[in-house]
């Protein structure tokens, strides 16, 4: 295996399409890793586009940096391994799912059977990626840790209703799979808006961005919360899509909504000159 010799990496952020919460429960998700990036040095200078805190997958990023350097070879699964463990310190229970989309790249298919058996493949998209937006619901006063034992406390209450829903999860996330294979019976604004309606059923989205959320559907569009969510607040960075891409400046202009575009299937972690 090749020495890490270099002293400086990048990680992209990400984001979820669909499978957040239910990724911790065993059931898939599929995530994929977009263009803003955090940029590290040994020696501890960083750098970073990703906004903290708002389901982009900022901790990931650091983490999966920093493990580049602990294990000192460009090796992805120990480097991935070791940035699960950290992800643990400060996440409590993490499906592992965002320090592998990090660590890999791409798109994923992602799904943790046990504690020490994950699986994960690399979707190879044949579909045109359809353009996406992001838009800032406010920063979420809940943490990933709080909002996972959020949906912890429903499953030990609820474990019958709350396991439907993870069903109901997994079929959009299914069909997203699907969309992403070029199958044309899948359609992504009606995947994203019922991967949202059931994130909103888990109770992990906040009052204010339902409301965001209804103004761009009103508006013919399709939104999702992408990773934990908040209920207080803001749940963080809210992903946005419009059949007519014309209308995104204009629901921006109108509603002073600050949309902007994202690339995703971008590359995982990278060493730096
Ligand atoms: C956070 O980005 C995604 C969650 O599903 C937590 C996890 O998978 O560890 C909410």
């Amino acid at each position: 295996m090749r020495k890490l010799i270099v002293n400086k990496v990048s990680t992209p952020g990400k984001i979820i399409l669909s499978g957040e919460h239910a990724v911790v429960y065993g059931y898939p998700a599929i995530a994929t890793a977009i263009n803003l990036r955090l940029t590290a040095t040994r020696a501890g200078k960083i750098e970073s586009d990703i906004p903290i805190g708002a389901g982009m997958g900022s901790s990931a990023a650091f983490a999966v940096a920093i493990s580049a350097f602990k294990v000192g070879e460009l090796n992805f699964e120990k480097i991935n391994n070791h940035a699960y463990k950290l992800e643990k310190d400060l996440h409590g229970n993490p499906s592992g799912v965002d320090n592998t989309i990090v660590t890999y790249g791409g798109f994923l298919w992602y799904r943790k059977e046990t504690e020490d058996f994950k699986t994960f493949k690399q979707i190879e998209s044949k579909a045109k990626l359809p353009k996406l937006f992001l838009l800032n619901s406010g920063k979420p006063q809940e943490s990933t840790k709080e909002m996972v034992s959020f949906v912890a406390g429903l499953y030990k209450r609820k474990k019958k209703a709350t396991e439907e829903i993870f069903r109901q999860i997994e079929g959009v996330t299914k069909g997203f799979l699907r969309l992403l294979l070029d199958d044309d019976n899948f359609e992504l604004g009606e995947l994203i808006k019922n991967n949202e309606k059931l994130l909103e059923r888990l109770g992990v989205v906040s009052d204010n961005t339902k409301q965001i959320i209804k103004i761009i559907e009103k508006e013919g569009g399709s939104a999702k919360i992408s990773g934990a969510g908040g209920i207080k607040d803001g749940s963080g960075m809210v992903i946005v899509y419009h059949k007519d891409i014309k209308k995104i400046s204009l629901i921006a202009k109108k509603y002073n909504f600050g949309l902007s575009p994202v690339k995703l299937g971008e590359e995982g972690l990278r060493i730096e000159k």
